[in-house]
């Protein structure tokens, strides 16, 4: 097993596991050169999350636009007694954990109904993950963190594996950033990955009026457009490429068709951009576009579907009055254990 090993002036020296992925990745060069160099212009998500670009999302998630955050917490706050002692799980795995701080809803309600559990983190971003571990270990002496560090797309099949059983949480409507295809395929990996007796734990946001959506990837205060633009910066750091940040904007619309968000970044003017790295130039024409991110929006039925074709059923469907957000407890197909039915929580 590889250890990352890292010393921060605030942290000391703190640990990760490295997580080495099942199959090959494309590096940030392959993507770029991939995604970017010709039309139609894309890069995947995972490279939002520096450690700048992960401080600028637990903005985002503090905004009074962003209500996906707040929603999901309350939820946990209101149904984590019950999700833990259904489950009685020995162990927390958290898929892109970020700063863990929903999660620690999870932990209260172990120490409500005095359940011992261990939290295994699995993020990209090391910053993130080594705070948030440091974070949870002062607030929870008796919780053992084993954060976890790599592409949980890639490395879900090479966690260390559990004491017993386990969640899997995939919290934030992450999944809704992956495409209809992607999104059954992983979530059919963390299937694969379960053993009798574990449980997902999905948070998934639902459709709802395009002006609320809107409003939620456009805060006021243009976090969300940092954020956004944060990316081109990982791309002149790591590739040394020269783009001009103030070359670019952030957009971000409710596609009602397809029922996501889909994020860009539009070129301001006709600008040419150099990536020293890929040793290649682009071009780009004024109003062109880079897609940066989709965020899909689900039905209660969508959901159902979802977890479905993934060889899963859904034991609870946990939601607000206003149906704004899905908390999900799913449970392997293979599982005998039994089923408790597909209803709404009743609120
Ligand atoms: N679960 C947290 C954070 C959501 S943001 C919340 O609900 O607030 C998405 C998180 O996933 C980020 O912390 C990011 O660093 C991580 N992430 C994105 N892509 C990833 C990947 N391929 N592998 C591992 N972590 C990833
Ligand atoms: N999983 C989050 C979501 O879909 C990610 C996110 C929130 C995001 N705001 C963003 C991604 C802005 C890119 C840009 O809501």
């Amino acid at each position: 097993m590889q250890v990352s090993h890292k010393y921060d002036r605030e942290l000391g020296y703190s640990s990760c596991i490295l997580v080495p992925p099942a199959r090959k990745v494309p590096d940030l060069a392959e993507d770029a050169r991939n995604g970017i160099l010709t039309p139609p212009r894309s890069l995947p998500p995972k490279y939002f999350y520096d450690g700048y670009g992960s401080k600028l999302f637990e903005r985002i998630c503090h905004t009074p636009e962003y209500y996906l955050t707040r929603t999901e917490e309350q939820l946990l706050v209101r149904f984590a007694e019950a999700i833990m002692s259904t489950m009685q799980a020995e162990e927390i795995l958290e898929l892109g954990s970020g700063n863990s701080r929903k999660t620690r809803h999870l932990f209260d309600a172990c120490e409500k109904l005095r359940h011992l559990c261990t939290y295994a983190p699995f993020d990209v971003c090391e910053d993130v993950l080594l705070g948030a571990a440091d974070n949870l270990r002062s607030e929870y002496s008796w919780l053992e963190v084993t954060p976890l560090l790599g592409d949980y797309h890639a490395g879900i099949a090479n966690v260390p594996k559990a004491n017993g059983k386990r969640i899997f949480a995939f919290l934030g409507s992450t999944i809704g950033n992956f495409d209809p295809d992607a999104a059954i395929r992983f979530l059919t990996e963390i299937r694969e990955c379960m053993h009798p007796g574990d449980g997902l734990l999905l948070g998934a946001d639902q459709v709802k009026d395009p002006a609320i959506l809107n409003a939620a990837y456009n805060d006021q205060q243009g976090i969300t457009a940092q954020f956004n633009l944060n990316v081109l910066r990982v791309l002149n750091r790591e590739l040394k490429g020269n783009f001009d940040l103030e070359g670019f904007s952030h957009e971000a619309v409710y596609n009602e068709a397809l029922e996501q968000v889909e994020m860009f970044l539009v070129s301001k003017k006709r600008q040419r951009v150099r990536l020293e790295e890929l040793a290649e130039e682009i071009t780009f024409v004024k109003g062109e576009r880079i897609l940066t991110e989709i965020s899909r929006k689900f039905t209660a039925q969508g959901l159902h579907a979802m977890i479905e074709a993934a060889g899963m059923f859904v034991g609870s469907h946990y939601q607000p009055d206003n149906q704004y957000f899905s908390l999900l407890l799913a449970r392997s197909g293979h599982d005998c254990g039994p089923r408790s039915g597909i209803e709404a929580e009743p609120d």
